[in-house]
């Protein structure tokens, strides 16, 4: 097959979140299966450093409002059957961040993803691709299947969502800056509560609908967790699937993994505790009398359960000999909450804002538990990523949480990690009080961390799952 897979991130290329894991990775895996793959991203700054000898193929010029705006598609065979497409429009991408800075989502977003949408379908026509299916993530590639129509152009197209949340709502106005039709805006359409929404029409107007794991495929249809698109999705219900993600083991390895201080592997576990030592050292935290350590690596968003933690964390540092490391990035004031819980106990935790590849490797390294207590998580790589490094994670059961890590259970002793049902700081709370406890008994501790390092959530299984489905839609 042909795949064209279109996202706004992707490794190693761009990256703010999972969506660029997720994309990266089935680039390779869609070429690995057998099938002729084709990245389409947004040339952004960041991307400048990260690709080099690109091909500056094509001028393209979009209209958008009563203007043409020029731009360029470039392109590389970065190896054999897998093809990146970039979309250059300085204007629009090369800044700073991805999609907006502290102060909010940058104020012509519409325009840039509607630019970026209907370049990808000029790159298509242009470089004549032939394409047999297109895989499109997230609202930033909702607009495609609608353009697609309009085009009279017949690629079978899948719609993942990643997170229902973000939908790429915005005002009517951008129909006429990105002219579509105003016979679309109705309520079986674009239109969403009198706003366009890039999401809805992905929803509405794509061949499927994916998600990133099956329990969120399921909670997305009820009105807790539907972020009011439920409706929608339930009347596409038998077009919805799920499927998990992955991670991929050539990058997440303690035992090769060129960023961390010891590689060690499930043979050689005292090893791991080194990077404990050395984080420790680096961070100004004490390990002498080798207290747990419980790491945190993630966008800060309310998503996330930033503040149970906070409320969990202040009463536990009360209490326990416990040592907390959060990295991130996002929301001013869970970022400000974060930063006063280190002032208020300095001697136990550390927050580093911003976002650092190489310390995040560091930090799932170096832990002995992964915290994420999140609201909701449509899949989640942080708790996947732990477990190859031996660091039991510690969730709420939500969505591809759920789907990934089972409850630790003292009797059985079967178990992955460590999980609670009620988002409450005192739910959480209790949950770190079990972890402690294993966590003191070493056999046990020991044990368990070898059943987390042999979970497999490689991309094999899931990448067949979505070529099936390819192939499913093709018929
Ligand atoms: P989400 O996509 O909702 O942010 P995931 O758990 O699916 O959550 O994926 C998060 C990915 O982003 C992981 O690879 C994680 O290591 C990475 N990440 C998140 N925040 C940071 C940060 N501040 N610095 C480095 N990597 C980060
Ligand atoms: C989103 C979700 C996260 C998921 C990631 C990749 O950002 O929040 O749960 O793992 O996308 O699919």
């Amino acid at each position: 097959m042909r795949i064209g897979i279109v996202a706004s991130e992707a490794t190693p290329f761009s990256k703010t979140g999972g969506l660029a894991d997720v994309s990266g990775s089935l680039f390779k895996v869609f070429n690995k299966l057998g099938n002729e793959t084709y990245l389409f991203l947004p040339y952004y700054k960041e991307t400048r450093s990260k690709i080099n000898d690109v091909n500056k193929g094509s001028k393209i010029s979009i209209k958008i409002g009563g203007k043409n705006i020029e731009g360029r598609i470039l392109s590389k065979e970065i190896s054999k059957g897998m093809n990146i497409i970039l979309i250059e429009q300085n204007g629009y991408f090369d800044r700073e961040n991805l999609y907006g800075t502290k102060e909010g989502d940058y104020t012509d977003n519409a325009e840039r993803f509607g630019f970026f949408n209907l370049a990808v379908i000029e790159s298509i026509k242009l470089l004549n691709l032939n394409l047999d299916i297109l895989h499109l993530n997230d609202w930033q590639t909702g607009l495609i299947p609608l353009f697609l129509k309009e085009n009279d152009m017949r690629i079978k197209t899948l719609f993942t969502i990643h997170n229902l949340a973000y939908q790429g709502n915005f005002q009517k106005g951008i129909l006429e800056l990105l002219q579509i039709d105003e016979k679309y805006f109705n309520i079986d359409g674009i239109e969403f509560y009198n706003n366009l929404s890039f999401l809805k029409t992905g929803i509405v107007y794509s061949d499927f609908i994916s998600t990133v794991s099956p329990t969120y495929a399921k909670e997305i249809l009820t009105e807790e967790f539907g972020e009011r698109l439920d409706g929608i999705l339930k009347a596409r219900k038998d077009k919805l699937v799920g499927i998990l993600n992955g991670i991929d083991y050539k990058i997440w390895n303690p035992e090769k993994d060129k960023n961390i201080y010891k590689n060690y592997s499930i043979e050689s576990l005292d090893l791991k505790k080194e990077n404990k030592f050395y984080l420790g050292q680096k961070l100004v935290l004490d390990f002498h009398q080798d207290p747990p350590l419980f790491g945190m690596v993630s966008r800060l968003a309310t998503q996330k359960g930033v503040d149970i933690l906070v409320e969990a964390l202040k009463d536990l540092s009360k209490k326990e000999e416990i040592r907390v490391v959060i990295l991130g990035t996002g929301e001013k004031n869970l970022e400000e909450g974060l930063k006063a819980l280190e002032e208020e106990y300095k001697s136990k935790i550390r927050v580093i804002i911003g976002f650092d590849e190489p310390l995040s490797h560091n930090i799932y390294a170096a832990s002995d538990f992964f915290l994420m207590p999140s609201k909701y998580e449509p899949c989640g790589l942080g708790q996947i990523i732990s477990l190859k490094y031996g660091t039991i994670p510690v969730v709420k059961e939500t969505g591809g949480l759920k789907d990934t890590i089972d409850n630790f259970n003292d009797y059985t002793q079967c178990g992955n990690g460590f999980s609670f049902d009620e988002y409450s700081s005192e739910a959480l709370a209790n949950t770190i009080k079990r972890a402690f406890k294993v966590y003191n008994d070493r056999t046990k501790f020991n044990n368990l961390r070898k059943v987390a390092m042999n979970c497999d959530f490689s991309w094999e299984n899931s990448g067949k799952k979505y070529l099936e489905l390819f192939k499913k839609m093709m018929r």
